[in-house]
């Protein structure tokens, strides 16, 4: 079972979209996630979490020493949780591989690599769980990043105020693509993206549908035509390349 480890100040805006449908379905089967606020680990009375940058930039930075602390939480609490299932019946066991799982560390950023399709399903399949840390403010100090060794991830060029929600598309995407997430009920949706296209228009009953501003629209002819051939390559013509 994969488990997302996050690291990020809005702990609430947790599990969001992955509470619904099958994500939620699948929770706790398929795939988890665990929640670290970040603030628990923040520095003094106020538990400060930020600074300003060195050299006079604006805003302001995530210290580096609170995130060497939440680092430390959830390598401890992992290596506690392996430790406790190790016992002396399974310690050779094949399912002790299980105990020992790598930890795939994801510093989401818009100066990160680009995700894609490719991405996301190459983290779906690997055995690996993963840690996502979600920054605020203008970032976070980069001897952070560097040290832990966190991959840097975008998840499209453009900035959010905060990586809560792109931490939620990542996953999103990932866990429709866990085997055993989507059932046969779903799996149709499963073929929307194939050999770098995205499904074609498509259009479901009423044949002509009546709308309340007096238009009368059909769905295209062919596609009720009966006429398979002609269906496919009108299927085939309406589906869009991504470049991936
Ligand atoms: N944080 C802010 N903007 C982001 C982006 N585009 N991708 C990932 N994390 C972000």
């Amino acid at each position: 079972m994969k488990l997302f480890e996050i690291i990020t100040l809005f702990p609430q805006a947790f599990p969001g979209t992955l509470d619904f449908s099958i994500f939620k379905k699948s929770r706790g089967k398929c795939w988890n996630l665990r929640v670290h606020d970040m603030r628990e680990f923040g520095i003094g009375r106020h538990k400060q979490v930020d600074d300003e940058v060195f050299g006079g930039s604006a805003g302001m930075l995530i210290r580096p020493d609170v995130i060497d602390c939440a680092m430390q939480h959830i390598i401890n609490r992992r290596a506690k949780n392996n430790i406790n299932k190790i016992t002396e019946s399974n310690i050779n066991s094949p399912t002790e591989r299980q105990f020992t799982r790598k930890l795939r560390k994801v510093f989401l950023s818009p100066r990160g690599r680009l995700m894609d399709q490719s991405l996301v399903e190459t983290w779906a399949n690997e055995e690996s769980d993963m840690l996502l840390l979600c920054g605020r403010y203008e970032g976070v100090d980069a001897r952070a990043i560097e040290h832990f060794e966190f991959e840097e991830i975008s998840i499209g060029n453009y900035i959010l105020a905060g990586a809560e929600v792109a931490a939620m598309v990542m996953m999103e995407s990932i866990v429709r693509k866990i085997p055993g997430v989507i059932g046969n009920a779903e799996s149709f949706a499963k073929e929307t993206f194939v050999d770098n296209e995205v499904s074609e228009p498509r259009y479901t009953r009423p044949a002509v549908w009546e709308t309340h501003d007096g238009n009368s629209i059909s769905v295209p002819q062919i596609i009720v035509s009966g006429d398979h051939k002609k269906i496919a390559e009108f299927q085939k013509s309406g589906r869009k390349k991504v470049e991936l």
